[in-house]
Order: structure tokens, then C-alpha cells, then sequence
């Protein structure tokens, strides 16, 4: 039905006897961990039953979601610098309504509305299924907030909506929060004790992108290896499960051969592993399945023992060398890739060495790399003085950076001359001649179009390489579907 001018300026709610016919925009922007951009996926899923549109369009949003990250405080700036254009552009359009979500929703709460006066709606991780009514309160003139931590809500009921999707690869959330309380990181804190998914939800998640055509999916959490299905609820009250409920019981290795076999041709990722809980069987079954890929996210944080234990990470140097050891045996093909920090108080020279030998012993094909930054609240915020001068942290942190450069050369040298099978994702950034995908090891490679499509399995022979990208030419159609 046609529409009134009055009625589009106004862009919202038409009601039409009995029924409500919903033409609101909803614009959701995303910053921070790949679990922040699957939650955006949930949040529009939800909105979308409301009968919200979303829009890549900012001009036409009557409400704008920003998901907000609290890693670091260089994150929380850039998001205040957008949330004060966001409340520029209201000036204008004073029924806009801008709403923060995710970490700093958690951590900052009611002070984005009192204090700062920046935003209409405050909302955290695990209250996206109140938005409905938090909108209509914003509706109604008033500020709205809902920032309870949940120690059940994993949102697998849920099918999230595909935001910017390539239509290819997805990401499938099977944890939330994280119970491993390292010094330095704010997590723990913004998304509170971890709960793990209903297996069946995931299953039903895979089967159905599946059916929409994607072919690789990340199976996302803050720390997947401690993955524990007995019926829901915290991972802690698993002492107290009935015996039937441990003997049912799935764990992360489990879990990943469930989805390996359930769709035998689906690529398989996962993301983040943590060196404390991750276990050889899980190293085992990926060698077992060929189509979960050849890749592991292990962060280090850092070198030295004494760094290690101040930082609550709850493994030794050594003992990260022999899950290195054992990768390296089980899976030869396999590429790690780690996440660093620099300059953690009381962080010595020496301590610093024993970060850059890690570095050699590993030699990772690619990496993460980060300054300290002191989170308010953390366990390192209270009790220990952030002493690296900042001049420090950042030499230390491009002599970091410069030695995992060399690393990333010599991983991707180690592929020329090799075939390698590649998952077509999209077009190369650089050349609209060219497609970009990746391989098992999760490394770029660009190659001619010919005749392929976006979501073939391409077998490409490597002939030249950066230190990042893999140059080469497709030698024949391996399979589809
Ligand atoms: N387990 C998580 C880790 C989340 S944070 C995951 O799924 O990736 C990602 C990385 O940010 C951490 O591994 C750490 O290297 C870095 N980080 C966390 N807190 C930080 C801080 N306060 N300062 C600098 N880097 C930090
Ligand atoms: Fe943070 Fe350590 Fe958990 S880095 S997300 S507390 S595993």
C-alpha cells in the first residue's frame, strides 16, 4: 500500500487496523572480535521479527545500533569519536535513535546516558532478546537500559540474519563469556561466566547455511576448547551433573566431529583456541576430518614464564612448546598464528627477549600484535602500576612486529610451487580480474577468474608470493557441492 509523504518523512509505525505494518530502518555497525560481528547478526534477527529493515544507508535509519568493543582503549575511542557524529547527525533527524551495544554497553552502563548524554539506549551482550521492549521505552521518551549478564542465554534459538554476508563463509557462535580471568583483559567482566550452545542448535545452524550455500563456517568463542554441552548452564556445575548427563556429555573435540560429519563437504574453522585447555584430541580429530582446515589461532600474549604467570595464563613457555610440538607432529600442514602483548607491567628487557625467542621457536605464519592498555576493573588494573613507558612498549612492539613480518615471508614461501585448495570468497581487493580466497592454512591466494564462480573449491598451483597473499592460477575444477 502507497504511502503518505507525512507518513515516509516519519518513517516509522503505520498501523492499519489490527495490523502494524513496521517500515523502520535499522543500521547496525559493528566493531571488535568476530564474535561482536555474529551477535550483530542475532541483534538484526530479532529486530527483523519486529518489523525492522535493515539498511546500509545511514541517511535512511530511524535507528542506529552501534556493537562496541572494550579490548583496548584506543577501541572505546575511535566508537566515542562515531558515537559523536552519530549525535551530530540527530540534529538533524531528531527521531533517529542511537543505541550501544556489546562491551562497552557492560562495562561503561548507565554512564552513556547520564553522564555523557551520547546515546537513547544502552544494551548488553546477553539482553538482545529485551530490545523489542527497550525500543518501545525509547519510543516513549524515555532513556532505556538493560545491561544483566546471563549465566544461561546463548541465543541458540536464534537464526541469526546474514549482515554483509560474501554468501560463502559464516560464522556459528557455540560460547559465550569466559570464565579464564587473564590480568589483562576485560572480557570476563563485559560478557560475562561461560555457557556453551546446544549441540542440536549448532547442528541445525550448519545444516541450514548449508542449504543457503555457504561452505565455510567459524565455530566462534572466546575460548572454544572449554566447549562443554551437558544440558546447559555454567561449565562449573559439571561436578554436580547427574552421572546420565556425563555420559552424554560433548565436548569441544566432540562437538567438532559432530559438525565434521554432518556436513562432510562444509570447510570447518574455529576460533580462539586457548593453549591451557586446548587437548590433543582435538588436534587429533582435525587430522582425522579433511574438510576442518588446517589452521590454529594460539595465542602467547608473551615469552616468559614470569610474564605468563602475572598475566593468570595458566600454562608455562615450555608447555606451549610441547601443544606446539604435538601440532607440528599430528598435523605437519598446519599454520599457527598467535596474538601478542607488549609492555604488560613490569615487563623487562629480558622478559621481552624470551617473547621474541618464542617467536623463533614457533616462526608463526601470521600474528596479532598489541600494546599493553590498561582496562579499568581487571585484576592488572588493581594491582599493578602500568610501569612500561610507552616509548618502550611500541619499540618493543615493532621489534615484534618486524620479526613476525619475516615469519609471514617465510610461511608463505613454504606454499610456491604447491596446489592448494581454495575456497573462492570473493574479488581480489586489488584486481576485479582476479578472485581472493583461502586456503586450508587460512592464507589469502588471488588467481585469474577464468570461468570460476564465488564459492567453488578451486585447485590453484602457487607461483609467486607476498608476504601475506598467494599469487597463482587454478589447474583444474576440484568439486562442488
Ligand atoms: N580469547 C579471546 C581473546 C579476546 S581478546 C579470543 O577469542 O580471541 C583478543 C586479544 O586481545 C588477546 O588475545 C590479547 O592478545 C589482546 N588483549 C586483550 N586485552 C588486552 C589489553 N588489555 N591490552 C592489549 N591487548 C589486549
Ligand atoms: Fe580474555 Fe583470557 Fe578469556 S584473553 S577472553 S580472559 S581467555
Amino acid at each position: 500500500m502507497e504511502k503518505t509523504i507525512d507518513e515516509k518523512i516519519q518513517g516509522s509505525t503505520l498501523v492499519l487496523g489490527d495490523k502494524t505494518l513496521n517500515s523502520r530502518k535499522l543500521y547496525i555497525e559493528s566493531y571488535g572480535c568476530a564474535m561482536n560481528f555474529s551477535d550483530s547478526e542475532i541483534v538484526a534477527s530479532i529486530l527483523t521479527n519486529e518489523g525492522f529493515n535493515t539498511t546500509q544507508n545511514l541517511a535512511e535509519a530511524d535507528l542506529v545500533l552501534v556493537n562496541t568493543c572494550s579490548i583496548r582503549d584506543k577501541a572505546e575511542q575511535t566508537i566515542r569519536k562515531r558515537l559523536t557524529e552519530y549525535n551530530a547527525v540527530k540534529k538533524t533527524r531528531p527521531h533517529m535513535k542511537v543505541g550501544v551495544l556489546g562491551c562497552m554497553a557492560e562495562r561503561l552502563k548507565d554512564k552513556l546516558l547520564d553522564e555523557e548524554k551520547i546515546v537513547d539506549m544502552v544494551v548488553g551482550p546477553d539482553a538482545y532478546k529485551d530490545l523489542p521492549n527497550l525500543i518501545k521505552e525509547v519510543d516513549d521518551g524515555r532513556d532505556a537500559v538493560n545491561v544483566i549478564l546471563s549465566k544461561e542465554e546463548t541465543y541458540g534459538d536464534i537464526a541469526p540474519v546474514r549482515l554483509n554476508s560474501n554468501g560463502v563463509t559464516a560464522f556459528v557462535s557455540i560460547t559465550r563469556g569466559c570464565d579464564n580471568m587473564c590480568t589483562f583483559c576485560v572480557v570476563p567482566f563485559t560478557r560475562g561466566r561461560e555457557r556453551s550452545r546446544d549441540p542440536q542448535s549448532i547442528l541445525a545452524e550448519v545444516n541450514e547455511l548449508w542449504e543457503k550455500g555457504f561452505r565455510e563456517i567459524t565455530l566462534l568463542g572466546q575460548n572454544v576448547d572449554s566447549y562443554l554441552w551437558y544440558g546447559g548452564g555454567l561449565k562449573k556445575g559439571f561436578e554436580k551433573a547427574s552421572e546420565m548427563q556425563k555420559a552424554t556429555a560433548v565436548n569441544f573435540s566432540q562437538l567438532l566431529e559432530l559438525v565434521a560429519k554432518t556436513q562432510p563437504k562444509m570447510r570447518i574453522r574455529f576460533s580462539t583456541s586457548n593453549p591451557q585447555d586446548m587437548t590433543l584430541d582435538v588436534i587429533r580429530t582435525m587430522a582425522k576430518y579433511d574438510n576442518i582446515c588446517k589452521h590454529i589461532h594460539l595465542p602467547v600474549q608473551s615469552g616468559s614464564n614470569r610474564i605468563l604467570k602475572e598475566m593468570n595464563r595458566l600454562h608455562t613457555i615450555e608447555e606451549y612448546f610441547e601443544l606446539i610440538d604435538n601440532i607440528r607432529k599430528i598435523l605437519p600442514d598446519c599454520s599457527i598464528s598467535q596474538d601478542i602483548i607488549t609492555g604488560f607491567p613490569t615487563e623487562t628487557e629480558e622478559d621481552h627477549k624470551a617473547t621474541l625467542k618464542a617467536l623463533e621457536y614457533v616462526k608463526y605464519d601470521f600474528g596479532y600484535m598489541y600494546a599493553y592498555s590498561e582496562r579499568p576493573g581487571t585484576m592488572a588494573a588493581r594491582k599493578m602500576k602500568d610501569d612500561v613507558p610507552e616509548p618502550v612498549k611500541k619499540r618493543r612492539l615493532s621489534e615484534i612486529i618486524t620479526l613476525q613480518r619475516e615469519h609471514c615471508q617465510y610461511r608463505t614461501e613454504q606454499h610456491l610451487g604447491k596446489v592448494q585448495e581454495v575456497l573462492i570468497e570473493g574479488s581480489s581487493k586489488k584486481s576485479t580480474e582476479d578472485w581472493m580466497g583461502r586456503n586450508s592454512q587460512s592464507t589469502v591466494v588471488v588467481f585469474p577468474k577464468e570461468n570460476y564462480k564465488i564459492g567453488d573449491l578451486v585447485n590453484v598451483e602457487v607461483y609467486d608470493c607476498t608476504s601475506a597473499t598467494l599469487i597463482g592460477k587454478a589447474i583444474r575444477y576440484s568439486n562442488n557441492n
